[in-house]
Protein backbone atom coordinates (compact mmCIF):
# COMPACT_ATOMS: atom_id res chain seq x y z
CA UNK A 1 0.00 0.00 0.00
CA UNK A 2 1.64 3.46 -0.85
CA UNK A 3 1.46 6.45 1.90
CA UNK A 4 -1.00 8.98 1.45
CA UNK A 5 -1.64 12.25 3.29
CA UNK A 6 -5.09 10.75 4.72
CA UNK A 7 -3.67 7.11 5.45
CA UNK A 8 0.00 6.00 5.95
CA UNK A 9 1.41 2.82 5.10
CA UNK A 10 1.54 -0.41 7.07
CA UNK A 11 4.43 -0.14 9.15
CA UNK A 12 4.86 3.52 8.54
CA UNK A 13 4.40 5.65 11.74
CA UNK A 14 2.74 8.71 11.79
CA UNK A 15 4.35 12.41 12.43
CA UNK A 16 2.97 14.38 15.31
CA UNK A 17 3.63 18.03 16.75
CA UNK A 18 4.94 18.02 20.17
CA UNK A 19 5.93 21.23 21.91
CA UNK A 20 8.60 21.41 24.13
CA UNK A 21 8.82 24.27 26.83
CA UNK A 22 12.50 25.23 27.42
CA UNK A 23 13.93 26.39 30.01
CA UNK A 24 16.44 29.34 28.72
CA UNK A 25 19.33 31.35 29.91
CA UNK A 26 21.44 33.59 27.86
CA UNK A 27 24.76 34.76 29.63
CA UNK A 28 24.97 37.79 27.39
CA UNK A 29 21.62 38.73 27.30
CA UNK A 30 18.52 38.63 24.49
CA UNK A 31 16.77 41.50 22.79
CA UNK A 32 13.84 40.41 25.35
CA UNK A 33 15.91 39.30 28.20
CA UNK A 34 19.18 40.95 30.94
CA UNK A 35 22.02 38.87 31.01
CA UNK A 36 21.99 35.65 32.74
CA UNK A 37 18.01 35.71 32.88
CA UNK A 38 16.38 32.66 32.68
CA UNK A 39 13.14 31.88 30.93
CA UNK A 40 10.85 30.02 29.09
CA UNK A 41 10.21 29.26 25.77
CA UNK A 42 8.18 26.95 23.34
CA UNK A 43 8.84 25.22 20.11
CA UNK A 44 6.63 23.17 17.86
CA UNK A 45 8.33 20.23 16.20
CA UNK A 46 7.16 17.56 13.83
CA UNK A 47 8.14 14.61 14.90
CA UNK A 48 7.94 10.48 15.73
CA UNK A 49 6.75 8.93 18.79
CA UNK A 50 9.94 7.13 18.62
CA UNK A 51 11.81 9.76 18.33
CA UNK A 52 13.92 10.82 21.16
CA UNK A 53 14.26 14.41 23.17
CA UNK A 54 17.46 14.66 21.34
CA UNK A 55 15.81 14.04 17.67
CA UNK A 56 13.68 17.18 19.02
CA UNK A 57 16.25 19.51 20.08
CA UNK A 58 18.02 18.44 17.13
CA UNK A 59 15.52 19.84 14.93
CA UNK A 60 14.71 22.69 17.01
CA UNK A 61 17.96 23.69 16.57
CA UNK A 62 19.01 22.91 13.37
CA UNK A 63 15.55 24.26 11.65
CA UNK A 64 14.26 26.92 14.06
CA UNK A 65 16.85 28.48 16.71
CA UNK A 66 20.47 27.83 16.53
CA UNK A 67 21.56 29.53 19.42
CA UNK A 68 20.07 26.89 21.63
CA UNK A 69 22.60 25.06 23.08
CA UNK A 70 22.98 21.77 25.39
CA UNK A 71 25.85 19.38 24.96
CA UNK A 72 25.69 15.87 23.37
CA UNK A 73 28.05 13.64 21.72
CA UNK A 74 27.38 9.83 20.92
CA UNK A 75 23.77 9.92 21.18
CA UNK A 76 23.79 6.71 22.32
CA UNK A 77 23.57 6.84 26.01
CA UNK A 78 27.66 6.12 26.17
CA UNK A 79 29.54 9.65 26.64
CA UNK A 80 26.96 10.71 29.54
CA UNK A 81 26.92 14.38 28.24
CA UNK A 82 23.33 15.06 27.50
CA UNK A 83 21.78 14.65 31.05
CA UNK A 84 19.01 17.20 31.19
CA UNK A 85 15.63 17.44 33.32
CA UNK A 86 12.61 16.60 31.16
CA UNK A 87 9.50 16.99 33.08
CA UNK A 88 10.97 16.94 36.38
CA UNK A 89 13.21 14.37 35.72
CA UNK A 90 16.97 13.95 35.27
CA UNK A 91 17.85 11.52 32.18
CA UNK A 92 19.81 11.04 29.20
CA UNK A 93 18.12 12.81 26.54
CA UNK A 94 19.30 10.40 23.57
CA UNK A 95 17.75 7.64 26.00
CA UNK A 96 14.17 9.14 26.56
CA UNK A 97 11.55 8.37 24.17
CA UNK A 98 8.80 11.06 23.17
CA UNK A 99 6.20 8.25 23.17
CA UNK A 100 7.73 7.40 26.86
CA UNK A 101 6.91 11.19 28.34
CA UNK A 102 2.85 11.59 27.09
CA UNK A 103 3.57 13.82 24.14
CA UNK A 104 -0.12 15.19 23.85
CA UNK A 105 1.63 17.49 26.79
CA UNK A 106 4.49 19.85 26.28
CA UNK A 107 7.21 18.10 27.35
CA UNK A 108 9.48 20.27 29.81
CA UNK A 109 13.34 20.60 29.88
CA UNK A 110 15.28 21.91 32.11
CA UNK A 111 19.10 21.81 33.19
CA UNK A 112 19.98 19.72 35.68
CA UNK A 113 19.89 21.34 38.91
CA UNK A 114 22.34 22.28 41.40
CA UNK A 115 25.46 23.00 39.02
CA UNK A 116 26.07 26.91 37.92
CA UNK A 117 24.33 26.96 33.78
CA UNK A 118 26.61 28.57 31.16
CA UNK A 119 23.63 29.01 28.97
CA UNK A 120 20.06 27.35 27.83
CA UNK A 121 20.57 23.16 28.81
CA UNK A 122 24.70 23.57 29.48
CA UNK A 123 25.76 23.78 33.13
CA UNK A 124 29.44 23.74 34.47
CA UNK A 125 30.30 20.34 35.33
CA UNK A 126 33.86 21.84 37.41
CA UNK A 127 32.33 21.02 40.66
CA UNK A 128 31.16 17.64 39.54
CA UNK A 129 34.41 16.57 37.99
CA UNK A 130 36.35 18.34 41.32
CA UNK A 131 34.65 15.89 43.47
CA UNK A 132 35.17 12.87 40.99
CA UNK A 133 38.61 13.49 41.48
CA UNK A 134 38.65 14.15 45.09
CA UNK A 135 38.35 10.32 45.68
CA UNK A 136 41.12 9.19 43.63
CA UNK A 137 39.25 7.36 40.62
CA UNK A 138 42.58 5.24 39.61
CA UNK A 139 43.83 1.85 40.64
CA UNK A 140 46.26 2.69 43.61
CA UNK A 141 48.91 -0.34 44.15
CA UNK A 142 52.80 -0.01 45.65
CA UNK A 143 54.67 -0.75 42.95
CA UNK A 144 54.50 -3.99 43.18
CA UNK A 145 53.57 -4.74 39.55
CA UNK A 146 53.27 -8.25 38.22
CA UNK A 147 55.41 -9.83 34.97
CA UNK A 148 51.93 -10.84 34.19
CA UNK A 149 48.32 -9.12 34.30
CA UNK A 150 46.84 -8.30 37.90
CA UNK A 151 44.78 -11.64 38.44
CA UNK A 152 41.15 -11.20 40.01
CA UNK A 153 38.30 -14.48 40.32
CA UNK A 154 35.15 -13.43 39.56
CA UNK A 155 33.62 -13.22 42.39
CA UNK A 156 35.88 -10.53 43.44
CA UNK A 157 35.72 -8.94 40.25
CA UNK A 158 31.23 -9.17 40.95
CA UNK A 159 31.97 -7.23 43.94
CA UNK A 160 32.19 -3.53 42.49
CA UNK A 161 31.15 -4.74 38.72
CA UNK A 162 27.53 -2.75 39.48
CA UNK A 163 29.76 0.56 39.54
CA UNK A 164 32.00 0.03 36.75
CA UNK A 165 29.04 1.08 34.64
CA UNK A 166 29.10 4.56 35.67
CA UNK A 167 29.56 7.14 32.60
CA UNK A 168 29.62 10.08 34.60
CA UNK A 169 26.86 11.74 33.41
CA UNK A 170 25.89 13.62 36.82
CA UNK A 171 21.90 13.19 36.77
CA UNK A 172 22.65 10.84 40.43
CA UNK A 173 24.14 13.66 41.81
CA UNK A 174 21.96 16.55 40.24
CA UNK A 175 18.50 14.74 41.09
CA UNK A 176 19.87 14.80 45.18
CA UNK A 177 18.28 17.02 47.57
CA UNK A 178 21.07 16.95 49.64
CA UNK A 179 23.44 18.03 46.89
CA UNK A 180 21.11 21.09 45.74
CA UNK A 181 21.16 22.63 48.99
CA UNK A 182 24.02 21.29 51.78
CA UNK A 183 26.47 22.92 49.00
CA UNK A 184 29.79 21.11 50.78
CA UNK A 185 28.25 17.32 49.54
CA UNK A 186 30.24 15.59 47.05
CA UNK A 187 27.74 13.93 46.11
CA UNK A 188 26.41 10.22 44.97
CA UNK A 189 28.33 10.23 41.57
CA UNK A 190 31.60 10.39 44.12
CA UNK A 191 30.75 7.95 46.04
CA UNK A 192 30.25 5.66 43.49
CA UNK A 193 33.66 6.30 41.86
CA UNK A 194 35.41 5.42 44.98
CA UNK A 195 33.00 2.06 45.42
CA UNK A 196 34.43 0.80 42.35
CA UNK A 197 37.62 0.85 43.46
CA UNK A 198 37.66 0.29 47.48
CA UNK A 199 35.98 -3.29 46.52
CA UNK A 200 38.54 -3.90 43.76
CA UNK A 201 40.66 -6.42 45.49
CA UNK A 202 43.72 -5.16 43.26
CA UNK A 203 43.39 -1.82 45.06
CA UNK A 204 46.10 -0.60 48.02
CA UNK A 205 43.85 2.61 48.02
CA UNK A 206 40.79 1.58 49.72
CA UNK A 207 41.07 3.55 52.90
CA UNK A 208 42.59 6.63 51.64
CA UNK A 209 38.88 6.96 50.26
CA UNK A 210 37.27 5.48 52.78
CA UNK A 211 38.87 8.05 54.61
CA UNK A 212 38.07 10.84 52.12
CA UNK A 213 34.33 10.09 52.39
CA UNK A 214 34.00 9.73 56.45
CA UNK A 215 34.79 13.28 56.42
CA UNK A 216 32.01 16.08 56.28
CA UNK A 217 31.53 16.27 52.58
CA UNK A 218 31.25 11.98 52.86
CA UNK A 219 28.68 9.29 52.78
CA UNK A 220 27.59 10.78 55.99
CA UNK A 221 25.50 13.59 53.93
CA UNK A 222 23.40 11.23 52.32
CA UNK A 223 19.48 10.69 53.23
CA UNK A 224 18.99 8.11 51.66
CA UNK A 225 16.49 9.86 49.60
CA UNK A 226 16.91 7.04 46.47
CA UNK A 227 16.34 9.93 43.93
CA UNK A 228 19.99 9.06 42.61
CA UNK A 229 19.10 5.06 41.86
CA UNK A 230 15.96 6.30 40.34
CA UNK A 231 17.70 8.97 38.27
CA UNK A 232 20.88 6.16 37.17
CA UNK A 233 20.50 5.84 33.02
CA UNK A 234 22.69 2.74 33.60
CA UNK A 235 20.44 1.36 36.63
CA UNK A 236 23.22 1.54 38.94
CA UNK A 237 22.06 0.62 42.55
CA UNK A 238 23.34 3.62 43.81
CA UNK A 239 21.79 4.25 47.08
CA UNK A 240 23.06 0.65 47.44
CA UNK A 241 26.49 1.40 46.89
CA UNK A 242 26.75 4.54 49.40
CA UNK A 243 25.18 1.97 51.68
CA UNK A 244 27.90 -0.74 51.65
CA UNK A 245 30.50 2.04 51.69
CA UNK A 246 28.55 3.15 54.65
CA UNK A 247 28.93 -0.34 56.64
CA UNK A 248 32.27 -0.28 55.78
CA UNK A 249 32.90 2.76 57.50
CA UNK A 250 31.02 1.36 60.62
CA UNK A 251 32.21 -2.13 61.00
CA UNK A 252 36.32 -1.52 59.78
CA UNK A 253 35.49 -4.61 57.00
CA UNK A 254 35.96 -4.83 52.82
FE1 LIG B 1 25.27 8.88 35.74
FE2 LIG B 1 24.57 6.65 37.11
FE3 LIG B 1 27.15 7.40 36.99
FE4 LIG B 1 25.42 8.80 38.43
S1 LIG B 1 26.03 6.69 38.80
S2 LIG B 1 26.95 9.64 37.05
S3 LIG B 1 23.56 8.66 37.21
S4 LIG B 1 25.85 6.76 35.27
FE1 LIG C 1 20.99 11.83 47.78
FE2 LIG C 1 20.89 9.42 46.77
FE3 LIG C 1 21.53 9.76 49.30
S1 LIG C 1 19.51 11.09 46.35
S2 LIG C 1 20.39 11.56 49.88
S3 LIG C 1 22.69 10.46 47.59
S4 LIG C 1 20.32 8.11 48.45
FE1 LIG D 1 26.07 10.48 24.79
FE2 LIG D 1 23.48 10.89 25.34
S1 LIG D 1 24.72 11.89 23.85
S2 LIG D 1 24.91 9.70 26.43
Amino acid sequence: MTATAESPAVGEVKAMLVTLRILRTNPEGTAEHAAGESYWQEFQVEAHATDRVLDALHKIKWEQDGSLAFRRSCAHGVCGSDAMRINARNRLACKTLLKDLNPAKPIIVEPIKGLPVEKDLIVDMEPFFASYREIMPFLVTTGNAPARERLQSPEDRQRFDDTTKCILCAACTTSCPVFWTDGQYFGPQAIVGAHRFIFDSRDEGQWDRLEILNDKAGVWKCRTAFNCTEACPRGIEVTKAISEVKKVLTTGEI
